[in-house]
Order: structure tokens, then C-alpha cells, then sequence
């Protein structure tokens, strides 16, 4: 026995090492509490180590730490797609052949479809993209409020209503991370123009800061969760919001508990002590104006990089901001890079095309519809003219960071050829010639567009071949090129480019059949709206776009998206024209341009409702192919407490022949209270589907959150006891009707 028991232990001793296992460090262990990884992995972490992982390595991405077996993180544009990979220290792209992508429809679309379980369907199915692709940090979405309509990147932001954009943003953050990508909020804050991106400080009281520009990244964070947050390229009290003391350390890491990640714009960063102090986490692009230029292979230079380090040793600052910064990091890549849990995504997956296709098919928006032009009578039409730059242009390439390399991109042409039966004839012209580039970053559209005829050849070419076609449908509207939805420049005015208006009245006169299509992220001029019988805003749709304009033409689907935005008649009709504030004023000897808000909190339909001012179409107009009934709002009580709720309920019938989908609004005014406000904002929305026939409730809780307003001088949120309105309604200005309640 003795021997076999001696035998047996001489046996354990000799087994190799690596049989018995070892216990595996806390940070590695993915089913420790991340916090605790955090610490054992920061306590790991030599002084090099924690600077190094606070700033890019790359033009995308930033170190981890190769010792301790902790990967970097790899971040992407943007948010409609999942950008082609880029050189490591380049804009251009790398020229690999796996990294087309889906390209989802534009964020001011999914704002237009006034449903959070869209927001949630592109969160996550972009997300499956980004996580197929290596990304750990989409660079997205965005949420800057559409205060002007000249703003490049409106189209890339979900409109001008913080409570709209608050319920939309946060669904979309909650299905993004969901596949371990964090989102990155962006752009922290008050980037509202694109002239001036760098130079610009922002001036505004602290009603408009809180009630307005900063309710969705305040929703994105506490609502959604946001594991990162962009900071701005412009100013605000004279500091980089990359590292600004109060939006980023009093406010966001502050009043609203950020844990997650700064990380500055590309080329925000301008200062290492302010990056040290003012709460800047994760450095990129410095040098860079964000989309060309750069300094090259500057990464030890980084602000948070050697000279940080340096004055670390030097003594002159502490570690305690930085061991801050790098927890922050460090629990980013543990929720992300170093997270399998949440599976691998998918690419270009068929689920992805029915998203885009969905999101697009609900956010097109029936502006106008006279004679009910729309939709298309197939029976006995021969001939459907299409009119257009817009009809065939490629719209996933261009526009500053957003562009990508689809897969495909199906043009209204091709969309509406594949949904005609056999029979039905679809010509088109060009009609007018717009931008006729295709590249951007080294992606090219391979579209040859070049035409030398002058705007009387083919406005005449137009004409004459409307004449004898059953129905004309004309594809204008914006682009992705410079001083169009472009990043890093706003547009000259509100009107359409190119001569535009010219070719639409002469084909109105032309063909009575005629329906104005106009893809724009923006409110464009529409001096010809009583001339065209059907007008549609149908957006930058993506891949799919061709095929959801079709669904929508040919009324396969029956259009349900509302304005996510005003479109003014002029553009001093618009606040922040009216008031003079835009674009600013440049400061002497400085490159500096001081912008005021001087509108305030009226921003939008705000501005639209309190002076009076009818819009061309107004936030929350959209038609449908049915009709919808409205019966009495009601409410539960005439009174309610501060800490109770009302609800308030409104029947809706589809008093129509088919099938639809209405956006119920919900409109709050206060008549009387200590600090001016809006004629009414809005704090509520149902999408009903209903049947013809059918009836359905819209039931809307309202809670004292949502009648207050934000009081500078107490700063906090006040609701006053006294009388409320509740406005219920199928847009802003167009309100069904109204029910009294009290504040006691
Ligand atoms: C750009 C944009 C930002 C983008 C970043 C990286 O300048 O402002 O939205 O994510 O740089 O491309």
C-alpha cells in the first residue's frame, strides 16, 4: 500500500505544470464584477501602461495593454454603417475587399418613424455589424438638435425635439451595446453648424443648455447606458468641449453619473492640462481637422501622451486623474473587447436589408397628397416618367465621416423599375445636373454622371417627354457634397441646388399626375409647393433606398413618418435666423466666432408656435394613404399631485379603406408660470396601427417631470402648481384636441 500511495504522489509531482490549473487572474475572468477586473487589472498596470492606453495608437483605434494580455480598442464610423477599414495612420481606406457593409437609412429617417422599437432594431442590427467587423466603439449615433437648417450634418442627427430625440436615441444605444459595441454618443454638445466646427464657442443661457441641447445625451447615458461619450469640436464658456470642466466633469460625469468613456472628436483636443483636469478620457485624431489632414505618426505627441507622462514625473500633477481615465478605459474594454458573451454579429446578413428596408419604408414622410395622386394606379398606366439627379445618384458615398462602401445601393430608379408589373414602362432624364463626383476616402461610386447639356436642353428634354407619360415623378432634393448634407461645411440657403425649382414648375405644368420626391437630411424651400399636387420626404435611405421609396410609391407600404423637424417657408422664418445669431461673430485677433443662442428654448415649432409663424410643413406633419379619426382627449382627473400622474386617452379610427399607421402626439403647455415657455412642447407619442375600421386608445401618463421646466436660477427642474393644457394631436399644428388639468 505504502509503495502504491509513494508511486501515486511521485506521479502527481511530475505531472507538467500546465495540467494543474492555475488561477486565473480576476481581470481575465469574465464572470468577475467588471469593477473588480477594473481594479485588479489597474493595479497591474505600470505608470507607462495607464498613459498609453488614454490616447490613439492609430487613426481608429488605441493600446491596450500587450503585457497583461488586456487588447486594444478598435473604434469605427458611423452611425448609418460600419465604415470600410482604413491605412493605420491614414483617412483612405485600406482597400480590403471584406468590409462592405449594409448602409442603414440616415438618423434623421429613424427620428421620421417616431418608433423606438425601429431605434432598437437599428441599434442592434448595426451593432451586429460592427461586432462582426472587430469594432468595440461605434462612433455614433449622433444627437445635436436641428436648430438651423443649414447645419451639413443635420442629416446625421435626429431632429429638432429633445423629447423626440431622447426616446429614439435611447433604444438605439440599448441595441448597440447589447452586442458588446459601445455606443459614442456624439457631438457633446452644442455642435449645431458645421462652419466653423473648430472655432466656434457657443453661448447660450442655462434654460436652453438643459431644456433643449442637452436632454438626449442625458437619456443616452441614464436611460441608454452609453459606454462613451464624443466630445465636441466647438467651444462653450470659452473651453474645447474635448475638455470642458462643466459639460464633461460637473454635468456629465457630475449630475448624470457618467462611468463610461470621453473621447475627444477627432483633432478636439488642444490642450494637455485642460485633457488632464476637464475630464477627457481617450484622445484621438489630434492634429487632424477630423476628415483630411493630419500630422503624421504623432501618437507619443498626443496631449495624453509623452507630455503627460512627463509632467507626471516631473511631479507637477498627480495620478489621480489618471487612474480615473484609466478605470474608465479599462471597464470600456472589458464591456466590449474583452466581452464574448455577446456572440460575434453578422455582416450584410439578410435580417440587415429587411432592417434598413423597415426603417426606411417607416421614416418616408407624405408631405402632400391632392386628388390622392399617390399612390400609383398601375391599372392602365403605360408610362411612369422619372425626372432627377436624385433618381440615380449614390448617396452612401460622401458627406464627411458618415460615407461608406455599401454593398449595394439600390437608386428610386432601379427600385421603382424592380416594383412595376410587366407592362408599366419607366423612362427616365436626367432633368437637372447636380454633383456629378463619386469619391470619398478612396471609395468611388462608379458612377459616370457626367452630362454637358445646359439646364434649357434637358429641362426641354423633360417637358416634352412628361407630356405623354401617365405620371411624372421628379427626384431632387440634396447630396452629400460640399455645402450640401456634408460634414465640415453648411449649406448657402434653404433653397434646392442646381436649378431645381426651375425644372419642378415646368413639369408641373407639364403632367397633372406629378409627385415631387426630395432626398435631403435638411428642410429645403419649396416655392412651388401649391403647383405640385404630391410631395414625399423621403430622406437618405441607404442600401435599401430604392426599395423603400417603390414600397411607398406604389403603396405596398402605407407611409406613417411625421417631421422630425420644421421645414420653414423662408429661413428667417427660423429662430436662429431671425435672431441674427447664426453664424456668429468672429472674435478680433482671434480665430474665435462667439455664437449666441439667442432664440433660447425656442428652438423648432417652439420658435414656430410662440411668434405666430406658419411653417411650409410642420415637426410631426406626415400624411398616410387612409384617414384617421380623432375622438376626445380625457383625463383620469382635473388634478394631480406632484409626485402622481394623469392620463390622458384619445380614441383614434381608420376611418379610411386600408391599413395605416398614425403617430398620436402629445403636447404639453403651461399658461401661466414664473419663467417664460413655449406655447407647447411635446411630451408624448403613440404610433397606433390600426385597421380600417378600427379604433384603438393612444394612453399617455403624465407625470410631474413632464410638465416642468428648468430653473437657472434654483438649477433644477420646476413644475409649477397651477393649470396645464394637454394638446393632443397628429402634428404640431395640427391639434385634434385639448384637455385641462391642474398641478396641485
Ligand atoms: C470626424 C467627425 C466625427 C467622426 C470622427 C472620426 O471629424 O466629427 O463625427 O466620428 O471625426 O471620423
Amino acid at each position: 500500500m505504502k509503495k502504491l500511495t509513494i508511486l501515486a504522489l511521485a506521479a502527481a509531482i511530475a505531472l507538467p505544470m500546465s495540467a494543474v490549473p492555475k488561477k486565473r487572474p480576476v481581470y481575465l475572468d469574465p464572470e468577475a464584477p467588471i469593477e473588480q477586473r477594473v481594479e485588479d487589472a489597474l493595479s497591474r498596470m505600470t505608470l507607462e501602461e495607464k498613459v498609453r492606453i488614454l490616447h490613439a495608437q492609430s487613426k481608429f483605434s488605441s493600446a491596450g495593454v500587450p503585457r497583461l494580455g488586456i487588447p486594444e480598442l478598435w473604434t469605427t464610423d458611423g452611425p448609418h454603417g460600419i465604415r470600410p477599414e482604413v491605412l493605420w495612420d491614414e483617412w483612405d481606406q485600406a482597400g480590403w475587399t471584406n468590409d462592405s457593409c449594409v448602409a442603414f437609412p440616415a438618423l434623421t429617417c429613424l427620428a421620421a418613424t417616431w418608433n423606438p422599437d425601429m431605434a432598437d432594431l437599428y441599434g442592434r442590427t448595426i451593432g451586429e455589424e460592427a461586432r462582426y467587423r472587430g469594432k468595440d466603439v461605434l462612433l455614433g449615433p449622433g444627437v445635436n438638435i436641428y436648430r438651423t437648417p443649414l447645419n451639413g450634418r443635420n442629416f446625421e442627427y435626429m431632429g429638432e425635439d429633445p423629447y423626440l430625440a431622447a426616446k429614439m436615441v435611447v433604444p438605439y444605444v440599448q441595441g448597440l451595446q447589447d452586442n458588446g459595441v459601445a455606443a459614442c454618443v456624439k457631438h457633446y454638445a452644442l455642435n449645431n453648424n458645421e462652419v466653423n466646427r473648430h472655432t466656434t464657442n457657443v453661448i447660450l443661457d442655462d434654460r436652453a443648455l438643459y431644456e433643449i441641447y442637452l436632454p438626449a445625451f442625458k437619456a443616452a447615458v441614464q436611460d441608454g447606458g452609453a459606454w462613451s461619450i464624443m466630445g465636441a469640436y466647438n467651444l462653450y464658456n470659452d473651453e474645447h468641449l474635448c475638455h470642458n470642466r462643466r459639460m464633461l466633469n460637473d454635468i456629465l460625469k457630475g449630475e448624470w453619473g457618467f462611468d463610461g468613456v470621453v473621447i475627444s472628436d477627432w483633432g478636439g483636443t488642444h490642450d494637455t492640462r485642460q485633457a488632464i483636469t476637464n475630464g477627457l478620457d481617450l484622445e484621438f485624431g489630434s492634429w487632424t481637422n477630423g476628415l483630411s489632414a493630419g500630422t503624421r505618426n504623432a501618437y507619443d505627441n498626443y496631449y495624453l501622451a509623452k507630455p503627460y507622462l512627463d509632467l507626471i514625473k516631473s511631479g507637477e500633477v498627480g495620478t489621480e486623474e489618471l487612474d480615473d481615465k484609466a478605470r474608465r478605459v479599462l471597464r470600456l474594454i472589458f464591456r466590449t473587447a474583452m466581452d464574448s458573451r455577446p456572440g460575434y454579429g453578422a455582416l450584410c446578413a439578410d435580417e440587415h436589408y429587411d432592417a434598413a428596408r423597415r426603417i426606411g419604408d417607416e421614416g418616408i414622410v407624405l408631405l402632400k397628397n391632392d386628388n390622392a395622386t399617390l399612390p400609383l394606379k398601375l391599372d392602365g398606366t403605360k408610362k411612369i416618367l422619372v425626372v432627377g439627379e436624385n433618381a440615380v445618384k449614390m448617396m452612401t458615398v460622401g458627406g464627411g465621416s458618415s460615407s461608406l462602401k455599401a454593398q449595394h445601393e439600390i437608386s428610386p430608379l432601379d427600385g421603382l423599375r424592380a416594383a412595376v408589373p410587366a407592362g408599366v414602362e419607366v423612362e427616365y432624364v436626367r432633368g437637372y445636373v447636380g454633383d456629378v463626383t463619386g469619391e470619398y476616402n478612396g471609395v468611388t461610386t462608379g458612377q459616370d454622371l457626367k452630362d454637358d447639356r445646359s439646364a434649357d436642353e434637358l429641362i426641354a428634354e423633360a417637358v416634352a417627354k412628361a407630356k405623354d407619360a401617365d405620371y411624372v415623378i421628379f427626384f431632387g432634393g440634396l447630396n452629400k457634397s460640399d455645402h450640401q448634407d456634408c460634414e465640415d461645411s453648411d449649406r448657402a440657403g434653404l433653397e434646392l441646388p442646381y436649378d431645381q425649382d426651375r425644372v419642378i414648375s415646368a413639369l408641373a405644368k407639364a403632367n397633372p399626375n406629378f409627385a415631387v420626391v426630395n432626398i435631403s437630411g435638411n428642410a429645403v424651400a419649396m416655392p412651388w409647393v401649391k403647383e405640385v399636387p404630391a410631395i414625399v420626404q423621403a430622406w437618405f435611405l441607404g442600401s435599401e433606398a430604392g426599395n423603400s421609396i417603390a414600397d411607398i410609391l406604389l403603396g405596398k407600404v402605407n407611409p406613417s413618418g411625421k417631421l422630425p423637424m420644421t421645414f420653414p417657408v423662408a429661413l428667417n422664418d427660423n429662430g436662429a435666423h431671425a435672431t441674427g445669431s447664426y453664424p456668429g461673430v468672429k472674435r478680433d485677433n482671434s480665430d474665435i466666432w462667439d455664437l449666441e443662442y439667442k432664440e433660447g428654448i425656442l428652438v423648432g415649432y417652439r420658435w414656430h408656435d410662440t411668434k405666430k409663424i406658419k411653417p411650409l410643413f410642420a415637426f410631426g406633419h406626415g400624411l398616410s394613404y387612409t384617414d384617421f379619426a380623432y375622438g376626445k382627449a380625457t383625463a383620469d382627473a382635473t388634478d394631480m399631485t406632484a409626485d402622481g400622474t394623469i392620463t390622458i386617452t384619445v380614441p383614434v379610427t381608420n376611418t379610411g379603406k386600408v391599413a395605416g399607421e398614425e403617430v398620436v402626439q402629445l403636447y404639453i403647455s403651461d399658461p401661466k408660470s414664473s419663467l417664460p415657455r413655449p406655447a407647447k412642447e411635446l411630451k408624448g407619442f403613440k404610433k397606433l396601427s390600426l385597421k380600417p375600421g378600427e379604433t384603438a386608445n393612444a394612453v399617455f401618463t403624465i407625470t410631474a417631470d413632464d410638465l416642468s421646466f428648468f430653473d437657472p436660477a434654483k438649477h433644477e427642474w420646476v413644475a409649477e402648481k397651477g393649470k396645464f393644457v394637454a394638446s393632443v394631436g397628429a402634428a404640431s399644428d395640427d391639434i385634434k384636441s385639448t384637455v385641462n388639468f391642474n398641478l396641485k
